[in-house]
């Protein structure tokens, strides 16, 4: 079945940077948060992304106005019910993330495909919490959405080759590219980059280098974009610490520990660039 109409679960950093990709490849989204004031900030910072295209020469002013045009917001799960597929990128906690498969499923038709925005958090296990676990599957994003080309594409172990290649379809068409990837802890992307964050954040705790020492090092002996420190405060510290205990937990490994600074950092609410304060000060 085409995919037409795509309902996204979460308004925040993943939510609405994919809903901004989305209607700018021709699908109508329907944006889905508790709160109306979330709803109205996300949409300000889709049509900010879109201008900046505009801007670009990327885009026409009329493809812009479009793309909004296709963009409807709601603080009801009900109004879902006209989505012929579901994107949930609500926060990284299983029971958040079960609780919303749970409220949206009535409304969702037997053809209507579930994925999953998680970074770790296993798809199977996800899958087998709602009556439809041939048609759930983990569509995995990265940040900043608008720029990453990755979408790792998660298959559970009951997800349906129908189901496969209906994601692998809806990532191309927004401009992605899809990577199989099977259904582990942290699957391959964050099995190795949380590794090497928390990493640098043990080499910071033990003072084998600064913030900027650590950040340097992968910038300038290894061509990394970002240091590790200055990724984490992007990635938000807390969804980091989240995967380190996901790792941890499934592979009751202790080279998976989450480093006591991570957690300490976040403990004192120092979350990264969202809350103005990570490893590095934004304010
Ligand atoms: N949102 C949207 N666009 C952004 C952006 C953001 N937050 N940050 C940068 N951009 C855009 C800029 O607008 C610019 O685009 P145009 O000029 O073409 O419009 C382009 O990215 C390049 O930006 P800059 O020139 O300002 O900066 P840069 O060259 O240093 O690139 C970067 C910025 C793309 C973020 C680069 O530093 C980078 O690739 N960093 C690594 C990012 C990364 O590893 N992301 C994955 C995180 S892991 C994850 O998301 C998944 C998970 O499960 C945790």
């Amino acid at each position: 079945m085409e995919t037409k109409t795509v309902g996204i679960i979460g308004a925040g950093t993943m939510g609405h940077s994919i809903a901004q990709i989305l209607v700018r490849s021709g699908y109508t989204v329907l944006l889905n948060d508790v709160s109306q004031q979330f709803l109205d900030s996300a949409v300000e910072r889709i049509a900010k992304g879109l201008n900046r295209d505009v801007e670009k020469n990327r885009l026409t002013d009329e493809a812009r106005e479009q793309a909004l045009r296709r963009l409807t917001t709601t603080t009801r799960v009900s109004d879902l019910e006209a989505a012929d597929f579901i994107i949930e990128a609500v926060t990284e906690k299983l029971e958040a993330k079960v609780g919303v498969f749970r409220a949206v499923e009535p409304y969702c038709g037997p053809g209507v495909i579930f994925a999953s925005n998680t970074s770790s958090i296993s798809i199977t296990r996800l899958a087998a919490t709602t009556q439809r676990p041939d048609r759930f599957i983990g569509l995995h994003f990265f940040n900043p959405v608008p720029v990453m080309k990755l979408v790792e594409v998660v298959p559970g172990l009951a997800t349906s080759p129908q189901t496969v290649e209906a994601a692998e379809r809806l990532a191309t068409s927004a401009g992605k590219t899809p990577v199989r990837v099977n259904d582990a802890p942290g699957f391959v992307s964050n099995r190795l980059l949380m590794p090497m964050i928390n990493e640098a954040a043990y080499c910071l705790m033990e003072g084998v280098a600064d913030a900027k020492g650590v950040d340097d090092v992968m910038k300038l002996g290894m061509n990394h974009p970002m240091g590790p420190l200055e990724l984490a405060d992007l990635i938000g510290l807390d969804v980091c610490l989240d995967i380190m205990k996901v790792l941890y937990e499934s592979f009751r490994d202790s080279k998976y520990r989450p480093c006591p600074l991570l957690e300490k950092t976040v403990n004192a609410g120092r979350l990264g660039r969202k809350t103005g304060q990570g490893f590095y000060g934004y304010r």
